[in-house]
């Protein structure tokens, strides 16, 4: 796999007349190379593949990057790079300009100096974008395991729990079920704090006759899953059940329409449309959906400002939310596959309005 993806980057960087290229960025590191250690940075070329790394990993980093000559860099990284660029009479290096310091780059050119430091934009980024078949069957295991969490959580919610008691048990149950940990910080927003889109679990008891939103996902196999659902405790009022029957319109919207060729503004006018329609817009102020893969959130974006066009492979959020201030919000979230004719939903908790008593 990793073998497949050098020869993509070599394609990419052949376009663009680029000879070396140095990877900073960890996803797109562990991507390039299958190395999962903190310390390293690959060096691809046309001829050859490299993986600088430390005395730390010099057991581990050979067994991971199958494909990569794997050297344990000099005590200052550059040294090494000089002595591999000057091995292959190169004197011109592409770097991850969205991916290095400022400082770091001024030392680099400082030490590299003689060699030509070229910036590079999203070309290991753009060989993520789609995922291939081993990445999507990863992807929906950890869709699979934040849906088993969603119905174990349903047993535990109730009146006089805190926030943060619900997001430990969801924590718990995601690691004891194979997740490295959780993909981002857990959100548990009951009551009013429903309303803030990102309320990460806080000290407050859940209460009766109110929302309790629930954001969370695996980090499962180096790739992330995220779900949402806003469940009701005790008895719910009518807008309770309007707000909620709106928001779960305009995601079923985008669900049914959602499909290859589309571009990121589109999709995102589908979850938009239906809420402004009811006069909510004012109060759906983040974008539809976000790619997911190694990280949390990447590229394609579904927002207003996406010209990104949805091809097979993408895997992206929809999540359309209502947040009113002093009542509390609703978000509901899924993960789906862009496929050739449509989509393929990865997680499947279930979207009815759920009251608990
Ligand atoms: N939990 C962050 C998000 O849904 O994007
Ligand atoms: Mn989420
Ligand atoms: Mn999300």
């Amino acid at each position: 796999m990793e073998s497949v993806r050098i020869q993509r980057l070599r394609n990419a960087m052949a376009k663009i007349g680029l000879e070396a290229l140095l990877i900073t960025n960890v996803y797109n590191r562990r991507y390039m190379t299958g190395f999962t250690g903190t310390a390293g940075y690959a060096l691809i070329t046309q001829e050859k593949a490299v993986l600088y790394t430390d005395f730390r990993y010099r057991t581990q980093a050979p067994l991971q990057a199958k494909y990569y000559e794997v050297i344990e860099h000099l005590p200052n990284l550059t040294d090494s790079i000089k002595m591999t660029l000057n091995e292959l009479q190169l004197a011109r290096l592409g770097f991850e300009q969205d991916h290095l310091r400022f400082g770091t780059y001024q030392e680099y050119a400082k030490k590299l100096a003689g060699i030509e430091l070229v910036p590079t934009s999203n070309l290991v980024e753009t060989l993520r974008l789609e995922k291939d078949d081993s990445e999507l069957q990863v992807l929906r295991e950890a869709a699979e395991l934040a849906d088993r969490t969603f119905s174990h959580i349903l047993k535990v919610l109730r009146p006089g729990l805190a926030e943060k008691d619900i997001a430990l048990e969801i924590e718990i149950f995601l690691r004891r079920n194979g997740a490295d940990s959780s993909s981002f910080d857990t959100i548990v927003a009951s009551g009013e704090r429903s309303a803030l889109p990102h309320g990460v679990a806080g000290e407050r008891k859940l209460g009766s006759n109110e929302f309790v939103k629930l954001d969370f996902g695996a980090y499962y196999k180096g790739y992330c899953s995220d779900i949402t659902r806003t469940v009701l405790l005790g008895k719910p009022s009518d807008k309770h059940r309007q707000i909620y029957d709106i928001v779960l319109e305009a995601q079923l919207n985008v669900l049914e329409h959602l499909k290859p060729g589309m571009i990121g503004r589109e999709a995102d006018a589908l979850a938009r449309g239906v809420i402004a329609k009811y006069g909510y817009g004012d109060h759906f102020g983040h974008g539809t959906g976000h790619g997911l893969g190694l990280e949390i959130h990447e590229a394609p974006r579904l927002s207003v400002n996406s010209d990104t066009v949805l091809k097979p492979g993408m895997v992206v959020t929809v999540e359309p939310g209502i947040y009113l201030p002093g009542f509390g919000g609703v978000r509901i979230e899924d993960d789906v596959v862009i496929t050739h004719n449509g989509i393929e939903i990865i997680t499947k908790a279930s979207k009815d309005f759920i009251v608990l008593n």
